[in-house]
């Protein structure tokens, strides 16, 4: 159920629609100044002008060395799931990773609530917490030594702030692994003993145990089987609506984010092309990027 796109914007040759701006104006529509120069009040995330290059100084200077994220802007408001989508090699993840603070940016900025986050490792703990990232490989993301019970409480001991009050950890981990649709007798199981559909599900009762804000799935669900893979994005549909979460989607898969998108931002070659809601992207595509990969997904849906 798509939303009415409030806030999008971008820049360079970003194309977008379904916010209304006069064409030509530099400032984005959205992207409100308030006193004191803050933006947008109802943006959780906001990106500006993100660059990332993974080449060294000096294959910059020489001009063979494209930036694998080149002027990246979008937010993202706090009860929203925007995807960003694109072919493989076209930045996403490395976006998802900035926005996780798990990789460094040369240029721009990563603004989480209105201020600026840096490196995982120099946020606060209530920032680390807010954002939570879960990964395409269910089972690799899991300490396959551990059962289940000790990866979810090893988050409380990580967080102690985020640990449950009054309940025993034990019955606050019986009500996680039944928000995210699996038994109690999970607890005691090994990643190796569980499925790629029940990993991904630990994985996201892990990420959920910190109350997080912000999900950042990058391609959460893309080495699932199909119906295993609605499953999930219905979970996560369900979860995003009961706790308020806001959800950066991060998929090559068109499907995927007509089942589960607001709003979708399109990635090429590290930038980004088009910001549409959904429904839009899907009626008329603006970007002849975006009608390439709509056209790519319909040939393989008709194979
Ligand atoms: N750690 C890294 N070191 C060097 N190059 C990288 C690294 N991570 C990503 N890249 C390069 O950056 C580009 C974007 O990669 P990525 O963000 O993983 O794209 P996507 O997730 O869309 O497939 C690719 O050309 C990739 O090879
Ligand atoms: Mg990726």
């Amino acid at each position: 159920m798509p939303l009415p796109s409030a806030l999008r914007q971008g820049t360079g040759p970003v194309r977008e629609r379904g916010a209304a701006h006069a064409p030509g104006r530099r400032r984005p529509a959205g992207r409100l100044s308030l006193p004191g120069g803050n933006v947008s009040a109802s943006a959780l995330v906001e990106v500006s002008d993100l660059v990332v290059n993974f080449h060294s100084r000096r294959e910059r200077r020489r001009g063979s060395a494209p930036n694998a994220v080149d002027g990246v802007s979008f937010d993202l408001s706090a009860d929203e799931t925007l995807a960003i989508v694109g072919e493989s090699g076209s930045g996403k993840t490395t976006v998802a990773r900035c926005v996780v603070g798990l990789q460094a940016h040369q240029e721009g900025t990563v603004l989480f609530d209105g201020a600026p986050v840096g490196p995982v490792t120099r946020r606060s703990p209530a920032t680390r917490r807010a954002i939570q990232m879960v990964f395409q490989d269910p089972a690799a993301s899991l300490n396959p030594r551990m059962t289940v019970r000790s990866i979810i409480a090893e988050t409380w001991r990580t967080h102690p702030s985020a640990a449950p009050d009054g309940l025993t950890w034990d019955a606050a981990i019986d009500e996680l692994l039944a928000d995210v649709g699996l038994d109690p007798d999970v607890a005691t199981r090994r990643a190796t003993a569980l499925s790629g559909g029940q990993c991904q599900r630990v994985s996201i009762a892990r990420a959920l145990a910190l109350r997080p804000r912000l999900l950042v799935c990058d391609e959460a669900v893309s080495a699932l089987d199909v119906s295993v893979q609605s499953q999930i994005l219905r979970l996560l549909a369900g979860l995003r609506a009961a706790r308020g979460l806001a959800i950066l989607f991060i998929t090559h898969d068109l499907g995927v984010v007509r089942q589960i998108a607001d709003r979708v931002a399109v990635m090429h070659r590290g930038r980004l092309v088009e910001t549409a809601t959904a429904d839009d992207l899907f009626e008329q595509p603006g970007h002849p990027y975006t009608r390439k990969l709509l056209d790519a997904a319909l040939d393989l849906e008709g194979a």
